[in-house]
C-alpha cells in the first residue's frame, strides 16, 4: 500500500496543474489597442468596447439585454433596485453559495432570507423557497452552484404563483443551458460574475443580463450616476458609478472568443471523471438532471461519505493536497460564514430587523452537512490539464480509499497546520 502524502510518502502528483486565466499575445494587443485609441473608461457608458462585449455575451447565453459592470455582487444589487426591491423587502437566497448572493440583497437595503439546498445538485431548494414565501417577500436568487443549475421550472412556477422577480446568479454558469435555455435568461435577471477565478474573466467584471429592455435600461442608469438611458432620454435614477472600463472590456472580448473551446474541455474531462470515479466507494456525484441540456463548469463537486473515510471532507481535502491535487471543501453553509456579518453592516436593516439574523437559531442541514462533512470541491484548472490530470486526481481518491483506516490521524496534524498554509486555510472551518 502506497504511503499517504501526509505522512510522509511520495505525492500522486508534483507537476503543477495549468494556471488561470489562460493568456497570449491576443489579450496584450487587445488591451494595447484599448490603450492606444485613449478610451479606457466607461463613460460615456458604455464606451464601444463594452458595447461589443454586451452584445456578443448576450448572444451566447442566447438572449437577454446584457449590461456590463464591475463585477457579480453589484449585478444583483443594480437588479434588485432595477425592479423596485429594498428597504424593508424580503429576498430569498440559498444558504450554501458565496457571501456575495446575501449580502448584495443588504446593499438594496432588502433582507436577505436564508434557505436550505437540495442534497441533490447544492442549489437552492424548491420546496424550501416555498416554505419561506411572507408577504414581505419580493424576489429569488437562486445560485447555479458549480456545475449544477437550480430547478428553473420549479421556481418559475413559484415565481409566477406569487409574484417574484427572479434573479439567477450565474457567477459559475456562463455557457449553461436549461432545457436549451441560456443560464441567466430564464429568469427576469441573470447575473454573472468575471473575478479572476470564474470560467469567463477579465479580472474584475461583472454582466447583467435583462429579459425586459426597460429594466435593462433602468440598471444601465443606475451604474452610470443615474443619467437616462430611455430613447427621450427623460428617465433619471438614482445612480452610482458601477462603470466597467473599456480596458477590462478589450480583455472580454478576447475570453468570449477563448470560451467555447475552454467549455468544451472541461465538460469533457467531467464526463470522464465521473466514468473513472463511479467505481470508488464512498464518493458520490450529484444528480446530473437531463434538465440540464448544457453542462458548464466552474467546479466539480462529490461527496465523500465521512463514516466510510473515518473523516470528514477538510480532513480529506488536506490529504488529497498534500498528494498534489487542489481540491477544498468549497463554502461555509451562509449562517456559519465569516464573511456574512449583516450586523456589521452600515444599513439599518440588521437593527431593524434582528430577527432575521439570529445565526445561532438556524439550520439548513443540507447546507451543513455539504461544508462541513460531505463535499469536496475539485478545482477548474484539473478539467483543462487532460487526461493525465484527471488520471492523477483519480489515483488520488483511490490513494486515499486504500488508506482510509489512516485519514482519522490526519485530522490533528492537518489542524495544526492549517494556519500556515494558504491553500489549506481556505478549507478552515469558520466557526
Ligand atoms: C456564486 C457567486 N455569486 C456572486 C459572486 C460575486 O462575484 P464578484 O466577485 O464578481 O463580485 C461570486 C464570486 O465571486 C460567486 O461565486
Amino acid at each position: 500500500m502506497s504511503v499517504l502524502a501526509a505522512l510522509g510518502g511520495d505525492p500522486i502528483r508534483t507537476e503543477t496543474y495549468p494556471r488561470w486565466p489562460v493568456f497570449d499575445h491576443a489579450e496584450i494587443e487587445a488591451v494595447t489597442k484599448a490603450v492606444l485609441s485613449g478610451r479606457w473608461g466607461g463613460s460615456p457608458y458604455p464606451g464601444p468596447n463594452t458595447a461589443e462585449f454586451a452584445a456578443k455575451f448576450s448572444e451566447m447565453q442566447g438572449g437577454g439585454a446584457a449590461v456590463p459592470m464591475m463585477n457579480g455582487t453589484i449585478t444583483m444589487e443594480v437588479a434588485l433596485r432595477a425592479a423596485g426591491i429594498g428597504w424593508g423587502d424580503e429576498v430569498i437566497v440559498p444558504a450554501y453559495t458565496f457571501q456575495a448572493t446575501a449580502a448584495a440583497p443588504m446593499e438594496a437595503g432588502a433582507i436577505p432570507v436564508l434557505v436550505d439546498v437540495s442534497p441533490e445538485n447544492y442549489c437552492i431548494d424548491p420546496a424550501a423557497v416555498l416554505k419561506a414565501i411572507t408577504d414581505k417577500t419580493k424576489a429569488i436568487i437562486v445560485v447555479h452552484l458549480a456545475a449544477q443549475m437550480a430547478d428553473m421550472d420549479a421556481i418559475l412556477d413559484i415565481a409566477r404563483a406569487h409574484d417574484l422577480v427572479v434573479i439567477e446568479d450565474a457567477a459559475h454558469a456562463h455557457g449553461a443551458r436549461w432545457r436549451g435555455m441560456g443560464s441567466g435568461t430564464i429568469g427576469d435577471f441573470g447575473s454573472f460574475s468575471l473575478h479572476s477565478a470564474k470560467i469567463l474573466t477579465t479580472g474584475e467584471g461583472g454582466v447583467l443580463l435583462c429579459k425586459d429592455q426597460h429594466m435593462a435600461e433602468l440598471a444601465a442608469s443606475i451604474i452610470d450616476c443615474g443619467r437616462p438611458k430611455d430613447a427621450d432620454k427623460k428617465n433619471y435614477t438614482m445612480g452610482v458609478n458601477y462603470r466597467w472600463s473599456e480596458l477590462h472590456a478589450a480583455i472580454g472580448l478576447v475570453a468570449l472568443e477563448r470560451f467555447p473551446g475552454q467549455m468544451a474541455q472541461r465538460a469533457e474531462m467531467a464526463d470522464y471523471l465521473e466514468e473513472c470515479i463511479s467505481e470508488i466507494p464512498g464518493l458520490s456525484m450529484l444528480t446530473r438532471d437531463p434538465r440540464l441540456t448544457r453542462r458548464s463548469q466552474y467546479r466539480y463537486i462529490i461527496k465523500i461519505d465521512p463514516d466510510y473515510y473515518h473523516c470528514k471532507n477538510d480532513t480529506f481535502c488536506y490529504a488529497m493536497v498534500k498528494e498534489g491535487l487542489p481540491v477544498d471543501t468549497g463554502y461555509p453553509a451562509m449562517h456559519r460564514y465569516d464573511l456574512f456579518q449583516p450586523l456589521l453592516s452600515r444599513l439599518p436593516v440588521p437593527s431593524a430587523f434582528p430577527e432575521y439574523f439570529n445565526f445561532e437559531e438556524m439550520s439548513f442541514p443540507v447546507a451543513e452537512t455539504a461544508s462541513e462533512s460531505e463535499s469536496v470541491w475539485m478545482g477548474e484548472a484539473i478539467f483543462r490539464s487532460g487526461k493525465q490530470g484527471v488520471d492523477d486526481l483519480v489515483a488520488g481518491l483511490m490513494k486515499l480509499h486504500e488508506n482510509r483506516g489512516k485519514l482519522p490521524q490526519l485530522a490533528e496534524q492537518f489542524a495544526e497546520e492549517i494556519e500556515t498554509h494558504d491553500q489549506l486555510s481556505k478549507m478552515r472551518k469558520r466557526r
